[in-house]
């Protein structure tokens, strides 16, 4: 017989829902973006968040077993998103979903956000396994991460301040691009010259893995108050540069420094063009970008790591598991 996983993901914006058959094949993925709802205030105000999470999340559930074809009782499996993110969207997902297990009378797993970002490749390419070196770049998080197996794991670094994505909003907002700006960033950058503006490069020259964006978002605050009539594509094009600079030069020191030439590249920031161009066009690395649905929030991701903690590492979550907002990839 067959296995449903429902997953359930609402760690910042994105109220999600998907059914996945036999752990590995996805039936549904549904995603609500809450962006415009935050856009006005330029980044994501967690109590309208909880609340619209609330208000949603009981049509993506109905949706996402429609769109599978199938009933409550069919579900084999609840997986939910505990943490990190903001305790209380995270905290509407998750007793939904132990709720929905309780109800059925069906084990439930807790699943790591971050983790859950790994398991978009275990998703898209089962022919690809560990060991790998993965990238996790989004608008909450960068981190370099050895993944020796799935479930096995050792942070190589991490940032320091802003996240990668965080940095594109932020200059994204300083170049009137809205928000959530990196995308737009990113296709503003494709007109302008990379070389226009000399940009530091954070960290590049230590040894260590770390990286840190707050210093990089400042300098661009400093060129456009001392220049008035800058070149917005020239700007977006030079800051773009240095971010990506940064994101290969570890990334490729950290496939080196451990001997492994299989890479990921996870999370929202994995949608630039200009990353995803450098890192492919890598000889001697194999390098995983999955597609663009799968990289940023997504609640097929996530499913798919709960199936893995179940059937293959004999996890099950009590029903008081709690939210844990600030929690990492590792203890
Ligand atoms: O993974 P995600 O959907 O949500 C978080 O977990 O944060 O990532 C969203 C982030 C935002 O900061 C957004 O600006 C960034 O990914 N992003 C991009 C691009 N598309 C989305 N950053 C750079 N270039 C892009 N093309
Ligand atoms: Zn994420």
């Amino acid at each position: 017989m067959a296995h449903y996983t429902l997953g359930i993901e609402t760690s910042c914006d994105e109220t999600s829902v998907a059914v996945l058959r036999d752990g590995r094949e996805i039936l549904s993925n549904i995603v609500y973006s809450q962006a415009h709802l935050h856009e006005k205030y330029g980044g994501v105000v967690p109590e309208v968040a909880s609340r619209n999470h609330i208000k949603k999340l009981p049509f993506a559930v109905k949706e996402a077993l429609d769109q599978a074809g199938l009933d409550f009782s069919d579900i084999s499996l609840v997986g939910a998103t505990y943490g990190p993110g903001l305790v209380g969207p995270l905290l509407v997902g998750l007793s939904y979903a132990k709720a929905v297990a309780y109800a059925l009378n069906k084990p439930f797993v807790g699943v790591n956000h971050l983790e859950g970002h790994i398991f978009a490749h275990y998703l898209e390419n089962p022919d690809a396994p560990p060991p790998f070196v993965a990238l996790i770049v989004s608008g909450g998080h960068t981190l370099l991460v050895e993944v020796r197996a799935y479930g096995e794991y050792e942070i190589l670094g991490e940032t320091r301040d802003d996240a990668a994505g965080e940095a594109f909003d932020k200059v994204g907002k300083l170049l009137g691009l809205g928000y959530p700006a990196g995308a737009a960033l990113d296709k503003l950058a494709r007109q302008g010259n990379p070389k226009a503006l000399a940009l530091p490069r954070p960290m590049l020259d230590s040894d260590s893995l770390e990286f840190s964006f707050a210093g990089l978002k400042t300098a661009v605050v400093y060129y456009l108050r001392d220049h008035a009539d800058a070149n917005r594509a020239d700007v977006a094009a030079s800051f773009q540069e240095a971010v990506v600079d940064v994101l290969v030069e570890k990334t490729l020191r950290a496939a080196r420094q451990r001997n492994i030439k299989r890479v990921i590249v996870v999370g929202g920031v994995a949608a630039n063009s200009r990353l995803r161009e450098r890192l492919l066009s890598q000889k001697n690395l194999q390098v995983f970008f999955p597609k663009m649905e799968l990289c940023t929030d997504n609640a097929a991701m996530i499913a798919a790591c709960a199936y893995f903690r179940h059937t293959q590492l004999g996890q099950s979550d009590p029903f008081d598991l709690a939210p844990q907002p600030g929690v990492n990839l590792t203890p």
